[in-house]
């Protein structure tokens, strides 16, 4: 009800994934924004984002699928397998096909379009992404256990999916103050506040923990030096 009074007629959602909170949209959820669609005539953009790394239950289908005549899924190779391959993909009603320009119709070349096919036939994509999705389900379970070791009682959220978690804070420390803190320990954070759209929307003071990019060998000491920024400030 709230999106009908908008008047809106199309809405950009990351149902597989939102960052930086990291939810993931309830059942409920996904079949209301598809009813909204249809009663206002409107178009889903639905960013299929981190669909492959769910990691609380099997990958959940994409909701264009429900509603294949006004969802446009989108979806790229940044997250599984490098941002450098520039590659991804629009599925989308041949309604809009004709008046959708590429945004670079350049990249990625045809090479390159090819070489992708043909690792998504072999079968070596989907082998790809069942490895990595156990690799990042090992690394989220010991960031968790390290934060439950060195944090203990702080809240972890956004975690069902993605390669980030949001990590609240002890009461009267400011997110800001805590990235700083952790960036004079050598890790590098980032502040919920940060991503606010304007500084009157509300937020809780937390933090976002990227783990894509970290190393495994480097969890546990990445964890206890944040500990000890935090700790700093107390
Ligand atoms: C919400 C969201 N969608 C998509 C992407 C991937 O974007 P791109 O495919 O342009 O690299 C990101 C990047 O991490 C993102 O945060």
């Amino acid at each position: 009800s709230a999106a009908a009074r908008t008047g809106a007629r199309a809405a950009l959602i990351t149902p597989a994934h939102q960052f930086p909170l990291g939810a993931a949209l309830a059942p409920g959820r996904r079949d209301a924004i598809v009813r909204w669609a249809r009663a206002h005539d409107a178009v889903l953009i639905e960013d299929d984002y981190d669909a492959e790394f769910r990691y609380d239950r099997r990958p959940v289908a994409a909701l264009q699928g429900l509603a294949p005549e006004r969802i446009v899924l989108i979806g790229s190779l940044s997250k599984s397998m490098a941002p450098g391959f520039g590659l991804g993909w629009a599925v989308m009603p041949s309604s809009l096909r004709e008046r959708v320009r590429l945004a670079d119709t350049a990249r990625p070349s045809t090479i390159e379009q090819a070489a992708l096919a043909a690792f998504i036939e072999s079968g070596d994509l989907e082998r790809h992404l069942r490895a990595a999705r156990g690799r990042f389900r090992r690394r989220r379970t010991v960031l968790l256990e390290a934060i439950a070791r060195e944090l203990p009682g702080l809240p972890v959220t956004g975690i069902a999916a993605g390669m980030h978690a949001v990590l609240g804070l002890p009461p009267g420390i400011r997110a800001t103050d805590a990235a700083a803190a952790a960036a004079r320990y050598d890790v590098a954070v980032s502040d919920l506040t940060r991503y606010r759209v304007s500084a009157s929307a509300g937020t809780t003071e937390s933090l976002v923990l990227g783990y894509g990019n970290l190393s495994d060998a480097l969890v546990d000491e990445s964890v206890a030096r944040l500990a000890a920024g935090i700790r700093s400030l107390a």
